[in-house]
């Protein structure tokens, strides 16, 4: 390896590349992005200023195949995360995509079936797993703490006007519109605190046919509704039409669980508390997060600097590395981005139908390795 360090290719040199993946495989101490590939030059130049990385290329095949290149991250607009997916675990390269994983249920399975045949290492890139707050809950839900679980919530609500949003407005780029790109991750948050969905229903509105312009033929607005196999309900809402309520960090995004004998209540501007809800308490308690849950273990970060909202983001590139050093799984896998588009499918299909429709999660085949 390079320097003996891992080599990375970033694929797709946009919002969440700068935001997310340079910073957060620049921290890690075992890996550096050695290749970048954008199809606007203007991105790729922006990209090569920001980390020095002078191999680029508009071509994504020009900089996966190269000897140097170990693992791979895909951030570009959706529709090519299969494409591009497909081409790296041909040559064997690890392999982290955003989020949808696909365009669809089937896109998504195709990846992770050719990720395990490939034993590659293989991650979604679920962001909000990595929230101080959500790995707390996570460990307070899965130790009991909450007694019998009755509901999940989350909320994601935006104020995002007519403005043209690219090819997320467009369906054949983007797959869907708010359950894909804003429910994805709030849907994992269900399946990592809850387990399986049993079925679900859903209904879509679009408001604007034209956002700045351009056409929209996607959903500015979904709720969800879901049955999980634990007896539990879920309810999901979110929306680009909340006028006032801002975008971003800053705008409102909540989940929360409601059990027995306790309610944890998560909110992204605050990442590093939870508010806890006891059984006979009157109002919620907010508790800091403790150290331990701060950061990903394998994180090299200084939890006490920088902006908290910011920071959590960098830990996925940490255990994206560390999963390749230690030739174990990704947590997130592929798999974790099947069970979230099963959901999204569903609800599609739910909403098409006007029904409930049964959930139905795909296995991964047995891979054999002789
Ligand atoms: N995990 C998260 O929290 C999170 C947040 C935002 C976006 N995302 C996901 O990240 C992905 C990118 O989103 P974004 O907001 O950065 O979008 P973006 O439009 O800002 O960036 C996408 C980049 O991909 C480039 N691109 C397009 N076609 C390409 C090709 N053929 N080869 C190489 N590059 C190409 C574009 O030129 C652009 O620079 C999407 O899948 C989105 O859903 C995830």
């Amino acid at each position: 390896m390079t320097e003996s360090k891992i080599g990375i290719a970033l694929i797709g040199c946009g919002g969440i590349a700068l935001a997310n993946h340079i910073p957060g495989v620049t921290l890690t101490n075992y890996a550096k992005i050695v290749a970048l590939c954008d199809a606007n030059e203007a991105a790729l130049q922006r990209a090569s200023a920001q980390t020095g990385v002078t191999v680029i290329s508009t071509h994504y095949k020009e900089v996966i195949a190269r000897d140097d290149v170990h693992g791979v991250i895909i951030a570009t607009p959706n529709f090519l995360h299969r494409e591009i997916a497909l081409y790296a675990i041909s040559l064997g390269k690890h392999v982290m995509s955003e989020k949808p994983l696909g365009l669809n249920l089937d896109e998504t399975v195709q990846m992770a079936r050719a990720a395990d045949a490939a034993n590659i290492r293989h991650m979604t890139a679920f962001t909000y797993r990595f929230v101080p707050a959500m790995r707390y809950m996570a460990h307070l839900v899965g130790t009991g703490f909450i007694g019998t679980p009755y509901h999940f919530r989350a909320q994601r609500l935006q104020d995002w006007g007519t403005r043209n949003i690219g090819w997320r407005q467009v369906k054949a780029l983007a797959g869907s519109g708010e359950i894909g790109d804003m429910l994805s991750h709030r849907i994992d948050f269900g399946h990592i605190l809850l387990g399986d969905l049993s079925r679900v229903v859903s209904a879509s509105k679009r408001w604007h046919d034209v956002r700045d312009g351009a056409p929209n033929d996607l959903e500015d607005w979904v709720a969800l509704l879901g049955d999980f196999a634990n007896g539990a309900t879920g309810v999901w809402e979110s929306s680009k039409q909340v006028t006032g309520f801002g975008e971003g960090g800053a705008s409102r995004d909540i989940a929360e669980v409601n059990g027995s004998e306790a309610s944890l209540i998560y909110e992204l501007g605050t990442p590093n508390t939870v508010r806890i809800g006891r059984a006979g308490a009157a109002h919620g308690e907010v508790v800091p997060v403790p150290e331990a849950f701060l950061k990903h273990p394998a994180s090299p970060r200084n939890v006490h600097e920088g902006n908290p909202v910011q920071t959590f983001r960098w830990d996925q590139d940490a255990e994206f590395v560390d999963a390749i050093l230690n030739e174990r799984a990704c947590t997130p896998s592929f798999w974790d981005g099947v069970r979230a588009q099963t959901i999204i499918d569903a609800a599609l299909d739910s909403n098409d139908e006007r029904a409930w429709v049964p959930v139905a999660y795909p296995s991964p085949a047995p891979v054999r390795r002789d």
